[in-house]
């Protein structure tokens, strides 16, 4: 089946920032994941370059309409590359045959008499470029824009929009897919169930000439819904354009929540008026907030998708937006999320396992991928592993088609922790020391490696770089071009004797980190130790020790999870005998248990019953004087330079049901 997918287009009144480059750069990973399927595709993005507010910042430029609009065009195309996106066309509201299309279709819904002049009074918008209902006002503003819309009275031209209203109600009952997620349909279906109004599609001439004359009336410019929608119409070649038919009425269209009313109100009932099926889904997102603040000039915070490519790295970016927004609802944006993002996911748990798994094909197999046995002698580990890896590639194909992207890689996370273990239950350093063992290591690294290879994959749309990186340390470079998805869905795709290469690192750890992380210590000091003052340019063999020693220092964030740390609440205390620093306590986590602790020298038993501490949970029981400890006590040990070792104990900052987990 082919692919239409298509973006807004975007106005040329500001510069492309974060939340164009999110909705972009979802279309683009849809694109390659619709490619991967093996389908064709077809991607496009564009401006919106006519109406007031673009003639208006125009004017406040001192430049012409035209000057001003190519300028900025300009600047949304140089964008794209920067974060790797590559739409197949970046279409111009201005563009000659764009302008043909809309009058084309102007001239036939007049002629069908969906279109009509009349007088007409409303509250206008200029942020919207739309009439606003009463309802839609929140105190009198317009709730994106913050401004009270305008009260305007003049004759126009109204497109009969209200006539396709039960249609439209119908088609949106009949097809549960055709407005995603649930709720913006749900949104849409409650907006129609009040009387829909007519909608204004022009302006007089006198008041704007910045837009498309009306074919049937000089005296009018068309108004900007009705000339920017029928971009996704031009872009394939509308009426008979060889691409047309291919295309349309596959088309899916993914926008932000802020025009969700114009794509799928406006947009279904012209498609309707014109005679053609109306698109195939429409996919809306939330917005993007920077520092949980939105994001605008005048605070200053506006995000470049330029300057974030620079920052972290394309696919760093790419990979960071699509996991970090769940597809619908808001998000934010901060430097912290998306170092961290890029600490755990990326250089943790992605690059070690792929840098582990190759440095024990290079070392246990001399870099060639070892034949596996024949699955009569799969241990339950590796039977486990393969039907794991191949639901988690099923749910990967589903969640990616549905726009689930942040899903789509928590599955794909999943798949890594699942490796991560099987490295260890299965211990190829182990089974190297045993010459019998020799067949099950060859089975465990060719495993590897094939799953590795699936994962390659599963990243291509998101992580086009890192990908590419990753065939070619599994020397898969030739296949990986023109591979498919069903190469993730089956076994055996890495041939037998294949090369593959060590040494890849994936993600070198990112340089910044807040000050007083142990990461950022430990860093800090390494540097001090050498005399360098570190930083992005400084010496290779330096940073790669410095990055040594913190490796070392590290844990992963499985390792991390396998501690069970609970808020307990002291129920009883006492001391215990021929012990001066021993206390038992009785403690509620949320079962009640008896924990000994080191404490005695640092609190009175009387004064701990009705605290809340902080315990390890799930560690081994001990028997200390004869009594069995169910886990340990957190306590902070302080040792001033010359005084008797204190004993802090650890707490949480408000009380909390005892048992509460801490991660
Ligand atoms: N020109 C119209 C669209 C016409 S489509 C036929 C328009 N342009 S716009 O420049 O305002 O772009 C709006 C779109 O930009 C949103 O729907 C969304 O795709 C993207 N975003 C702009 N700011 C955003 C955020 N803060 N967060 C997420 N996306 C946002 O409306």
């Amino acid at each position: 089946m082919a692919t239409y997918i298509t973006t807004p287009i975007y106005y040329v009144n500001a510069m492309p920032h974060l939340g164009h480059a999110y909705t972009t750069l979802v279309a683009d990973v849809y694109s390659r994941f619709r490619h991967l399927c093996g389908g064709e595709v077809y991607f496009q993005t564009g401006t919106d370059e006519h109406g007031e507010k673009i003639a208006e910042a125009a004017d406040k430029a001192g430049e012409s309409p035209r000057q001003y609009v190519d300028r900025i065009a300009a600047a949304f195309a140089a964008a794209w590359p920067l974060l790797a996106i590559r739409p197949d066309r970046i279409i111009r509201t201005t563009d000659p045959e764009h302008i043909r299309t809309v009058q084309d279709i102007l001239q036939m819904v007049y002629d069908r008499g969906d279109i009509y002049f009349s007088e007409y009074t409303g509250l206008y918008c200029a942020g919207c470029e739309r009439f606003l209902t009463a309802k839609e006002l929140v105190d009198g503003k317009c709730p994106d824009h913050q401004v009270a819309p305008r009260e305007i009275s003049e004759q126009n031209y109204f497109f009969r929009m209200s006539a396709y209203q039960e249609w439209l109600i119908d088609h949106i009952r009949a097809n549960p897919e055709f407005i995603t997620p649930e709720r913006y349909r749900n949104e849409v279906l409650s907006f129609l169930s009040e009387p829909l109004e007519d909608l204004c599609i022009s302006r007089p001439t006198t008041r704007l000439t910045w837009g498309i004359p009306l074919p049937f009336d000089q005296n009018f410019v068309t108004y900007v819904w009705f000339d920017a929608l029928i971009n996704y119409l031009t872009g394939i070649g509308y009426p008979d354009g060889p691409d047309f038919e291919k295309y349309w009425p596959a088309a899916e269209h993914v926008i932000a929540k802020d025009i969700l009313k114009p794509h799928a109100i406006y947009w279904p009932t012209m498609l309707r008026a014109i005679g053609l099926a109306p698109y195939r889904r429409l996919h809306v997102h939330g917005y993007w907030n920077v520092d949980a603040t939105k994001m605008s000039k005048s605070l200053g915070n506006v995000v470049r998708p330029g300057e974030l490519a620079a920052e972290y790295g394309v696919d760093t970016v790419r990979y960071f937006l699509l996991r970090e927004m769940s597809f619908g609802l808001d998000s934010s944006f901060s430097s912290e999320t998306i170092i961290n993002r890029y600490n755990s996911d990326l250089a943790n748990d992605l690059g070690n396992l792929f840098s582990r798994s190759l440095t024990m094909i290079g070392k246990y197999a001399a870099g060639s991928m070892p034949k596996r046995a024949s699955a009569a002698v799969f241990t339950p580990e590796d039977h486990g592993l393969m039907s794991a890896l191949s639901a988690m590639g099923s749910q990967y194909c589903e969640d990616m088609a549905n726009f689930r992207f942040h899903k789509a890689l928590q599955v794909l996370w999943e798949a890594i922790s699942l490796l991560n273990r099987y490295i260890v239950v299965n211990a190829p350093w182990e089974l190297a020391k045993n010459e019998r063992q020799a067949e099950r290591l060859k089975t465990v690294l060719s495993l590897l490696a094939e799953s590795l290879w699936k994962i390659t994959l599963a990243l291509k749309p998101v992580m086009p770089e890192t990908a590419a990186k990753m065939a070619r340390a599994l020397g898969m470079e030739a296949a990986f071009a023109g591979a498919s998805i069903d190469e993730m869905l089956s076994w055996g795709g890495i041939p037998a004797g294949t090369t593959i290469h060590k040494g890849t690192q994936l993600f070198p750890r990112l340089e910044r980190q807040e000050a007083g992380t142990p990461a950022a210590d430990a860093k800090a000091e390494s540097r001090a130790a050498q005399g360098k003052s570190g930083g992005r340019d400084g010496d290779k063999d330096s940073r790669k020790d410095a990055e040594n020693v913190l490796d070392a220092a590290l844990i992963s964030l499985e390792q991390f999870k396998t501690v069970d740390l609970r808020v307990a609440e002291i129920v009883a205390a006492e001391k215990v005998n021929r012990s001066d620093r021993l206390l038992k306590l009785t403690v509620r986590a949320p079962e009640e248990r008896t924990i000994v602790a080191g404490i005695a020298r640092h609190y009175a038993p009387e004064d701990l019953p009705g605290r809340q501490v902080l315990i390890v949970a799930n560690l081994k029981p001990a028997k200390l004087m004869g009594i069995a400890s169910q886990g340990m006590l957190l306590a902070a040990k302080e040792q001033p330079p010359d005084g008797p070792e204190r004993l802090v104990l650890t707490t949480v900052s408000g009380p909390v049901a005892p048992g509460s987990r801490v991660a």
